[in-house]
């Protein structure tokens, strides 16, 4: 069984791409939400945060962990590879990579939260893949609660973004990397303002491949949802974002 993190609903970004490639895989979510937004709080924090959602989701029997949070997988998947040895985990990291196969400009933005920027693996991966382009990272306070409340398009949703993507565009990016699994539910608004010339990359479907290639089982498509927080907002959100009517429940 596949169990799956994130600070709230972002990830269900990269759960809707697994459910897609492998349907019939068996997926337990856990909406850390009663301690979201992570990307506010210290990687130290979110450290620990991961330290007990991956000890939560191992207690209930999954065998390979998916960090579908880019904040958490820069502030613990080293560590927490180096606790588990024997668990297959998968983790995000910003998709820079094949974003210099896009860029025509040379210039590439990174959109994600301040703690990832922070983090060691942002680091690592502009030192393997942004030999010869330039790198805009833009941490973009506020998009994930957008997210989070439900709220995904209107004169709000499109000021809030904005107001971090056009400096972006500004400083000349033609390929945009989404650095936070909350963000490919804003993808219709990004596009929107940023024009159809701009690509966007979301690593979501290439990280659902790396799941289904590390899944052991064939299971029965069985996805429960459970969340740290308040299940009904949860579920609500959940329902407006992807359509799913999966009941959502709260664990203590
Ligand atoms: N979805 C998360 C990420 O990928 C974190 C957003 C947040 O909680 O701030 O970084």
């Amino acid at each position: 069984m596949i169990g799956m993190f994130d600070s709230g609903v972002g990830g269900l970004s990269v759960l809707g791409e697994l459910r897609r490639l492998h349907p019939r895989l068996d997926v337990l979510y856990l909406a850390d939400s009663a301690h979201a937004p992570y990307g506010q709080c210290s990687l130290t924090e979110v450290a620990e945060l991961s330290h007990r959602n991956v000890g939560w989701l191992l207690a209930q029997g999954a065998d390979v962990i998916a960090i579908a949070c880019n904040t958490a997988s820069a502030a613990a998947l080293n560590d927490l590879r180096r606790v588990h040895p024997g668990v297959s985990f998968v983790g995000m990291e910003p998709a820079v990579k094949p974003a210099r196969a896009y860029t025509r400009s040379g210039v590439i933005g990174v959109l994600a939260t301040d703690a990832t920027f922070q983090g060691e693996l942002f680091a690592s991966v502009v030192g393997r893949f942004a030999d010869g382009v330039e790198i805009v990272a833009r941490s973009c306070p506020g998009w994930a609660d957008l997210v989070e409340a439900g709220k995904v398009a209107g004169p709000e949703v499109e000021a809030a973004i904005a107001m971090h993507l056009d400096p972006v565009l500004e400083a000349g990016a033609d390929t945009l990397v989404l650095g936070c699994t909350h963000y490919p539910f804003l993808l219709p608004v990004l596009h929107h303002l940023a024009g159809a010339q701009v690509v966007i990359v979301d690593p979501a479907p290439a990280v659902a491949r790396q799941i289904g290639r590390l899944a052991t089982g064939r299971g029965s498509g069985r996805i429960r949802i459970r969340t740290t927080g308040d299940a009904v907002q949860v579920q609500t959100t959940m329902r407006r974002l992807t359509g799913w009517d999966e009941q959502v429940s709260a664990i203590t």
